[in-house]
């Protein structure tokens, strides 16, 4: 075997065939460490293959592949962790920055509630530790499973490392059999400190704060190192759980601290929001000797009937919010406005900094959001920053909160060079020089070519292949740029993804010959795209990246439609009722803004072209129209951007091709078992014994579709005191219509 070469001895051929080889072998060797429990090889053997590649590519750094085992360590990997889909989402919180913001957190859950501002009403208030989120499955009290949080929906396999971590019991006695512990993993500043010296002594790589350093130390493909980076771990919430834990938050947590986790001593409950801020303070206060990071508190509803009855939202629970501490600031200077073209157009203003230390991380670019941010004035014209405007070579503060893109603040006028001139933005594209326009009411400038802009088609792409989109292993943002325009093996189109392998393969320069690529990583890049020709609904939806068309509309769109060419059909009908109601809307804004005889006549010419063009609308595609935005969630906005997207020939060319590769796969069927599920239901009227939202939420975990307008689609109308237009309608067009007490007692609730 070619392992008997000494490494001095190869050529340039062997070393490239041994590092594949390499490759593969510890390629296959961490998946079956990982995913089966069953390692072929022992750790020294493993070891010995890894030292050996090392040595390889210490002698043929060119040869060094894309893919090396060597950098599979301590960077952020995830090609050699399984995927585990949580059984229950793993979820973030929504944030509040001040005092204000948790006022209107606990007025909103009141409202949904209906309750009073002055029943009684519980939080739990807690440190917000910056580590990351592990989910820990025990069944029949063993330790089965843990898996990082990921997209929410699925996250990596990472039990090995996990059962390295002291603070996470292997075995628990007295939990339910099905028991997900869910809470951080972090690294304490003590241990962070000292792991930071020793990776200095042995020349290894340092981390930028505990965070990055908890991060990479549990996603090591080598649990052996990841057992000597000295990890913890705090219980805060659960998942799966095959009976209650207890009634309350606050009991919840008592009975995982009576399990064996480790809680927050710093665990409050609190009955009013000026608790809640009291806690809030006395935890800042603490922030320093801590011993760890901490990035703000957590509030809690105590009550866990009522976190139930509050339910989530798209990626974020109503009943928690997370009270984030000041961003930490820090002054550098300014020194470049860079352009960058988004992937709906929009040209955002970047700015190129002097690195400087803001909170442990080092930052040297910051948002500059438009034109209007720089000039020192806010999307309503109002004056930011005392109207200070911000100019190249100006001394600049900059701030960062959590995760959040570094921002700046204020600016220095006091060392404003002499001769530095006011920024002035630019009114065509850097990309391809179209016209960047600017409509009524839009803060940002955008550029008009569509496709036709590189910097748009790229940006598209990469939405496309990102990880809440399509989440191609092995093609990211850096691929799609390397593949798009490419002489040989172009990848311009979504379409072009799915095609790679047949050109690849008539090819004479094959991919897997070209520069950082190989045999391996060839193969699993076309088994990553093979995989995803089956693809949901709304991640298609969502993936191809029209404006205004979020995780959350192409959900709905997919509920609603169910079916692509069905919705396309139905787009295409809509066609000409969004076009009136886009006219009309002109129309009404030219009657706002125009005060002179001139503007007077060409509104009244708009205005009348707007009613011939509504009065040509025909009722097929008025009706639609009324479909599309009456989905609940669905507006005008919205339904003109999927319209023009629909509308636009190369947009629609590049709709049509890709759908030819794809096995479209339509969202879970509703819950046969409800009574309501599949049908579209409408609220009227005033409900009593839940809101609004609520009522909602609750049709739709049944699987109903909840509109906001009756129409013949209509199957249910619930009207309660004071309904009025919907009831009389749904009476015309016969549609069952029920009260609130009708309506609980259909789904059960009663
Ligand atoms: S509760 C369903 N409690 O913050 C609610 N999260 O920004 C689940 N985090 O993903 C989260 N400390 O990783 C909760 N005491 C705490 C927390 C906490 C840190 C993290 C968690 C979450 C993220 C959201």
């Amino acid at each position: 075997m070619s392992d008997t070469i000494a490494i001095a001895d190869l050529t340039g051929d062997e070393a490239r065939d041994e590092l594949a080889r390499l490759a593969k072998l510890l390629l296959r060797a961490n998946q079956l460490y990982h995913t089966e429990d069953a390692p072929e090889l022992s750790d020294a053997d493993y070891d010995a293959l890894k030292r050996r590649n090392a040595g390889i590519e210490a002698r043929f750094p060119d040869l060094k592949r894309a893919d090396s085992p060597s950098d599979q360590v301590g960077a952020r990997v995830s090609d050699g962790f399984a995927k585990v889909t949580h059984a229950v989402r793993m979820m973030s919180l929504g944030n509040a920055f001040d005092d204000t913001d948790v006022a209107d957190f606990d007025r909103s859950i009141r409202k949904y509630l209906g309750l009073s501002d002055d029943a009684p009403l519980g939080y739990t208030a807690e440190p917000k530790i910056d580590g990351l989120s592990l989910s820990l499955r025990y069944e029949h009290g063993e330790l089965v499973q843990a898996a990082t949080r990921g997209d929410g929906e699925s996250g990596e396999n990472v039990t090995a490392n996990a059962r390295t971590v002291s603070d996470i019991p292997h075995r628990i006695e007295g939990a339910p059999d099905v028991l997900e512990v869910r809470g951080e993993v972090y690294m304490s500043h003590h241990d962070f400190d000292a792991l930071n010296d020793r990776q200095t002594e042995i020349g290894g790589k340092t981390f930028a704060n505990p965070r990055n350093a908890a991060a990479g130390s549990l996603r090591q493909l080598d649990s052996e190192i990841t057992r000597s980076r000295p990890l913890r771990f705090f219980a805060y919430a659960w998942g799966e759980l095959s009976a209650p834990l207890a009634e309350t938050q606050m009991g919840a947590i008592e009975r995982l601290k009576a399990l064996g986790f480790q809680v927050n001593a710093l665990t409050r409950l609190c009955s009013t929001t000026d608790q809640m801020l009291d806690h809030y303070r006395a935890i800042e206060i603490q922030r320093a000797t801590l011993g760890y990071d901490i990035d703000g508190v957590v509030y809690k509803v105590d009550d866990l009937s009522l976190q139930n009855r509050l339910g989530f939202r798209s990626t974020t629970p109503r009943w928690a919010i997370a009270h984030k501490f000041p961003a930490e600031l820090a002054w550098t200077r300014l020194e470049a406005i860079d352009i960058q073209v988004g992937r709906t157009g929009a040209i955002s203003p970047v700015a190129r900094l002097q690195p400087v230390t803001v909170g442990g991380v080092v930052v040297s670019n910051a948002t500059l959001h438009n034109e209007d941010y720089i000039a020192g004035r806010d999307a309503k014209g109002g004056v930011i920053r005392d109207g200070k405007d911000i100019r190249v070579g100006d001394w600049v503060q900059v701030y960062r909160a959590g995760d959040v893109i570094p921002k700046i603040s204020d600016v220095d006028l006091s060392k404003r060079p002499d001769d530095v001139q006011p920024y002035v933005f630019p009114t065509r594209c850097p990309e391809c020089s179209s016209d960047a326009i600017r409509e009524e009411g839009d803060a940002v400038r955008r550029c008009t070519g569509g496709l036709i802009c590189p910097a748009q088609a790229v940006e598209k792409l990469k939405h496309f292949v990102s990880r809440k989109a399509f989440d191609i292993e092995g093609l990211g943002a850096k691929q799609i740029e390397m593949f798009y325009g490419d002489s040989v093996l172009p990848i311009n189109t979504p379409a072009n993804i799915f095609t790679l392998k047949e050109r690849d393969a008539g090819n004479l320069a094959r991919l897997k010959n070209r520069d950082g690529w190989g045999e391996t990583s060839v193969s699993n890049l076309f088994a990553a795209i093979d995989d995803k020709r089956t693809i949901p609904f709304a991640r298609l939806l969502f993936a191809l990246g029209i404006r205004h068309v979020g995780e959350v509309g192409a959900k709905d769109l997919a509920l609603f439609y169910r079916d692509w060419d069905v919705m396309a059909a139905s787009i295409d009908t809509a066609r000409s009722a969004a076009l009136a109601q886009r006219a009309a809307d002109e129309a009404e804004d030219a009657e706002r803004i125009t005060a002179t005889a001139e503007g007077r006549r060409a509104r009244i010419k708009e205005v009348r072209d707007a009613a011939v063009a509504i009065l040509n609308v025909p009722s097929s595609s008025a009706s639609a129209w009324a479909d599309l935005i009456g989905i609940d969630g669905i507006g005008a906005t919205l339904g003109l951007s999927l319209s023009d997207a629909f509308a636009n020939p190369e947009e629609r060319e590049a709709f049509d091709d890709l759908r030819k590769h794809l096995t479209i796969v339509p969202p879970d069927a509703p819950a046969s078992d409800s009574p309501v599920a599949g049908k579209t239901v409408v609220f009227t009227g005033t409900l009593e014994k839940m809101t609004r939202a609520e009522a909602k939420a609750r049709a739709e975990a049944l699987g109903a579709k909840v509109s906001g307008s009756v129409s013949q689609k209509t199957d249910l109308l619930v009207a309660g005191p004071g309904a009025g237009s919907k009831a009389k309608k749904a009476a015309d067009l016969g549609i069952e219509t029920l009260d609130e007490d009708g309506w609980l007692q259909l789904i059960g609730d009663l």
